[in-house]
C-alpha cells in the first residue's frame, strides 16, 4: 500500500527501500516506466557491452522475453525486498547470469547507475513533482544494496550527484555507435513498439530518439536526431501529462504485482522459474 495517501504529502521515515518501492509502484509509476525504458536502451550505446550482449544472442532471438525479464527481475526485487524469497531468487539469477560475463567493474557499475540515475533524471525533467532528498537517498540506497548483493567489486556512489557524475564521465569516454548496438536495437524495435500507445507505434524510432536525454545517446543508438520543434512538442505533451497527474489522486493500484504481469510472452502471468535465459 502507498506510504502516504495524497499528492499533498510526501514519504517520511527511515525505511529507505520501502520509500523507493513506493516511488516505483505508486507515486511515480508512469515516470519510472519511461525512465527504465531509457535505461534499458543505454546498454546498446556502449560498444563493449553491446558486443557481449550480441554474442550471447538473447536479445536478438528473444527480444520480448529479454526485455520483460529484465523489468521483472528488477521489479520483483523492488516489490518483495532483498530478503524476501522471491527477491533472493532474483538476486541469485542475477549472480548466475553474470558469472563469467566479460566486463570491467566500471562497466557493471555503469549499468547499475543507469537504473538509478536515468529514471530519476526523467522525474526531474518530466515528473509531476520534484523528488524530495529523502526519496533520492532511498533510490541511492537501493542500488548500493543491489550492487552489494550482486557481488560487484566496487561500492556504489553514496549520493545521487556522485552517481550522476560517474555516469556522465563514463559516457563521455564510452558512448559510441557500434554494429552490435545497431543490431540489438533492430531486434528490439518490436519489443519497443508494443509498449508504446497505439497511435505512436508507427513512429517507434522517432519516439525512442525523442525520449533520449542526451543527443550523443541518440547518435550512439544510430538514430536520427529529432528536429527541435518536434522535441519541443514532445516535451510539452509529457508536461501536460504531468500537470494532469498533479490534479488526480495518487494511484492505489501498484504498477507491478509479482507473478501477475500479463504480456504476450506470459499471457497468464509467470512463475519465477520462467525468468531469465535457459541455463546452459
Ligand atoms: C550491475 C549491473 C547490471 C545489472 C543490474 C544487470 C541486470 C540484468 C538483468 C536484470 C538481467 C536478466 C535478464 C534476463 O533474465 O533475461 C541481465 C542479464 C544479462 N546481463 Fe546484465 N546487468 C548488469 C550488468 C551487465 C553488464 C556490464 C553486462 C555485459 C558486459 C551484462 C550482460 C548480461 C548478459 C549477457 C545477461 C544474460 C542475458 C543475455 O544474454 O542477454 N550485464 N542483466
Amino acid at each position: 500500500m502507498p506510504t502516504h495517501p495524497t499528492r499533498q504529502s510526501v514519504p517520511e521515515g527511515d525505511d529507505l527501500f520501502g520509500i523507493y518501492r513506493n516511488m516505483v509502484l505508486y507515486d511515480f509509476q508512469k515516470e519510472f516506466h519511461s525512465g527504465f525504458f531509457v535505461s534499458y536502451y543505454r546498454n546498446f550505446t556502449i560498444p563493449s557491452t553491446a558486443k557481449v550482449l550480441a554474442e550471447r544472442g538473447e536479445m536478438q532471438h528473444r527480444p520480448m522475453k529479454r526485455s520483460y525479464d529484465t523489468a521483472i527481475v528488477i521489479h520483483e526485487i523492488i516489490t518483495g525486498g532483498f530478503d524476501s524469497e522471491r527477491g533472493q531468487a532474483m538476486i541469485e539469477l542475477l549472480r548466475r547470469v553474470h558469472k563469467g560475463v566479460p566486463g570491467t567493474s566500471e562497466d557493471f557499475m555503469y549499468v547499475l547507475m543507469t537504473l538509478l540515475v536515468l529514471p530519476l533524471r526523467w522525474i526531474e525533467k518530466h515528473g509531476w513533482r520534484k523528488l524530495t532528498s529523502l526519496e533520492e537517498q532511498a533510490a541511492v540506497a537501493f542500488y548500493a544494496e543491489l550492487g552489494r548483493r550482486m557481488g560487484l567489486a566496487d561500492a556504489a556512489p553514496e549520493t545521487l550527484e556522485e552517481a550522476g557524475r560517474f555516469l556522465d564521465e563514463y559516457e563521455d569516454r564510452k558512448l559510441a555507435p557500434s554494429p552490435e548496438g545497431a543490431m540489438l536495437l533492430d531486434s528490439t524495435v518490436e519489443a519497443i513498439k508494443i509498449r508504446l500507445p497505439k497511435p505512436l507505434q508507427p513512429m517507434t524510432l522517432r519516439v525512442l530518439a525523442l525520449m533520449m536525454d542526451k543527443p550523443q545517446v541518440t547518435t550512439a543508438l544510430g538514430l536520427k536526431r529529432s528536429p527541435r520543434w518536434l522535441q519541443v512538442i514532445f516535451n510539452a505533451v509529457v508536461r501536460c501529462r504531468a500537470i494532469r497527474a498533479r490534479m488526480q489522486p495518487l494511484p492505489t493500484n501498484p504498477a507491478f504485482v509479482p507473478g501477475k504481469i500479463a504480456v504476450s510472452v506470459y499471457p497468464g502471468g509467470y512463475t519465477l522459474d520462467q525468468i531469465g535465459p535457459k541455463a546452459s
